[in-house]
């Protein structure tokens, strides 16, 4: 039977992956939100952004903490699908960028938050390469994100925030991922480094989203254990002309 015609979806379920994937969601460890700043800024708009964010999560006793990548050389996505034959986890084609420095982590963290700076109405470019192939190499490998939780930040001087912000947010709906709103779309304004701060409105929903956050992580942790795991799907793809 064609895959597509299956009446009944095949479920992924190999019982001792399915075992280790419950234990080490419900081992009792410090839950942890890692950021990444799009931005070239160590200390920018983008990153002050974030930093209000965090600041949130932090007081309910989550640790955080905030990777800048926009200032260093990572190259897009070249398509070799090296990563779906090899199935380590990793970018076979750019092995030693911050792609395959930080999958570990973003593994190993229990929500992420993707911050950037608004550049021509969309998310930067440095910072596109890196989601594509981090999020790529995660998709192409069972589903490395999947049932982790996701925050968008958006930072703007004047227009084009909340393309961006959606732009993040594609990222973790298509890898199962349940995303933390804020009181408005969270695109936050400012040109040059700290004028975000005057954006009072923006701070408040930066907060907001932050607190959502980490009340999701909280539920999160207490359902661990009590609530199964939805069953995975084997993948279905078709692209509308075969
Ligand atoms: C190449 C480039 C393109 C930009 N495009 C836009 C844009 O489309 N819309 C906008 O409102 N601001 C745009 N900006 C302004 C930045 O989004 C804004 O200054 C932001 O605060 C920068 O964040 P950062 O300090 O974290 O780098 C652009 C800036 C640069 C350098």
């Amino acid at each position: 039977m064609p895959p597509g015609s299956r009446r009944h979806p095949t479920l992924l379920i190999d019982q001792k992956e399915y075992r280790m994937e419950h234990s080490r969601l419900t081992s009792s460890r410090t839950m942890k939100v890692i950021a990444i700043n799009g931005s070239p800024k160590d200390n920018g708009n983008t990153a002050q952004a974030l930093q209000v964010l965090l600041g949130e999560i932090e007081k309910k006793g989550i640790e955080t903490e905030l990777i800048t990548v926009g200032h260093q050389m990572i190259h897009g996505c070249i398509a070799c699908a090296k990563c779906r034959e090899a199935k380590t986890g990793r970018c076979i084609a750019f092995p030693n960028d911050a792609v395959n420095e930080l999958l570990p982590k973003l593994q190993s963290a229990d929500a992420m938050v993707l911050g950037s700076p608004t550049y021509f109405a969309g998310i930067n470019g440095t910072m596109k390469s890196f989601l594509d192939r981090v999020f790529y190499v995660a998709f192409s490998n069972g589903g490395l994100f999947r049932l982790k939780y996701g925050a968008a930040v958006a930072v703007l001087r004047r227009g084009g925030g909340t393309a961006a912000y959606d732009e993040l947010n594609k990222y973790f709906q298509i890898s199962e991922m349940s995303i933390a709103s804020g009181s408005y779309w969270t695109a936050v304004h400012g040109r040059v480094p700290g004028e975000v701060q005057q954006d009072l409105e923006g701070l408040r929903t930066l907060r907001v989203q932050g607190r959502n956050l980490a009340y999701l992580l909280q539920l999160a942790e207490r359902g661990m254990g009590h609530v199964p795991l939805p069953e995975q799907e084997e993948p279905i793809a078709t692209n509308f002309v075969r």
